[in-house]
């Protein structure tokens, strides 16, 4: 059987690298292309990441340059959770070779044609590099077969009361999204919080002793501390969501919904508005929503794909 076509348009941070070595692994699907924007840590370093995972990976995966900044907002980074490398408390060798000269949204137009309406656009990132392709190229809609992202929350937020990072770093790109056409899956906070891996994994995958299961240990290790004090059991490691849902969407709970972002207010800026806990509707179910994950089988499939590098 075929695999399913995946682009992945990523800020690689720590839990983007693990969403891009588990997803090095899953059966179903191939990797055709990865992109980088600013996010985490700005784009130079989030695209010498993503070309030091693939060199990890012993792959050779084409990487995109694309946006250094959001549309309109300034850009803010997320080094104080990520590291000055964006990479934790992880240390990879220099990168083998430079991104392709393609910029991102470009190379996401051309390998969209390619894949005539089969390819499933991954972002983990702010919106900024999709919402330049579906402007750039009106016509995309027409080649995507779904856009599955790590952003937003039905309820909640993690920079503000109620706006989680990627959306909020480019809230008017995400609006973009949104409205384009295109079905969005979205894993927000609502799932990816209830993705963490406790400090008792992380030391079990650690013994494994591989390189992979090594720089996953050494980058997600400083982050644990820091969620512990938030309150949380563990690291949540919220990229892997949309991946792993292309292989076992069975270990989800979703549900379909309107969802738009709020990209004017003050207070609310970056909120992603579902219908989903209103009796208002919106008229578009432009969304499918993840509220719930099976975390058992979560660290199992994740831990299964690390150890097979
Ligand atoms: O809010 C979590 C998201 O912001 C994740 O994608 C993380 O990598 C950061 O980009
Ligand atoms: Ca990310």
């Amino acid at each position: 059987m075929s695999k399913i076509p995946v682009w992945i348009d990523c800020d690689t941070g720590v839990d983007d690298a693990a969403a891009i070595l588990t997803a090095g692994q899953l059966e179903k699907i191939e990797i055709v292309g990865i992109s980088a924007v600013a996010g985490n840590v700005p784009l130079e370093k989030t695209t010498k990441n993503c070309i030091c995972v693939s060199d990890l990976m012993g792959r050779d995966y084409p990487v995109y340059a694309g946006a250094s900044r959001p549309w309109i907002r300034p850009y803010e980074d997320a080094s104080s959770v990520h590291g000055n490398s964006g990479l934790g408390g992880a240390v990879l060798p220099e990168p083998s070779k430079a991104p392709e000269k393609e910029k991102a949204w470009e190379a996401i137009y051309r390998e969209a044609v390619k894949r005539s309406g089969e390819l499933e656009l991954v972002a983990t990132g702010p919106l900024t590099n999709v919402a330049n392709a579906l402007t750039l190229y009106p016509d995309l809609k027409d080649h995507l077969k779904r856009i599955l992202i790590m952003g937003g929350a039905a309820s909640g937020g993690n920079v503000t009361p109620c706006a989680e990072y990627n959306i909020l770093t480019d809230p008017d790109a995400a609006q973009a999204v949104f409205r384009s056409g295109v079905k969005v899956y979205m894993f927000g906070l609502d799932v990816t919080e209830k993705a963490y891996v406790t400090r008792k994994e992380l030391e079990e995958i650690n013994e494994y002793g591989s390189p992979v299961t090594t720089f996953f240990h050494d980058s997600v290790e400083p982050r644990i501390s820091w969620y512990e004090e938030l309150g949380f059991p563990g690291s949540c490691l919220h990229d892997v969501c949309p991946l792993l849902y292309l292989e076992h969407p069975e270990i989800f709970r979703t549900e379909e919904a309107g969802v738009f972002v709020e990209t004017q207010s003050e207070l609310t800026l970056g909120k992603t508005v579902t219908d989903l806990f209103s009796d208002h509707q919106f008229e578009e179910k432009n969304a499918v929503v993840a509220l719930d994950i099976d975390r058992d089988a979560f660290i199992k499939y994740m831990f299964e794909a690390l150890k097979k590098y």
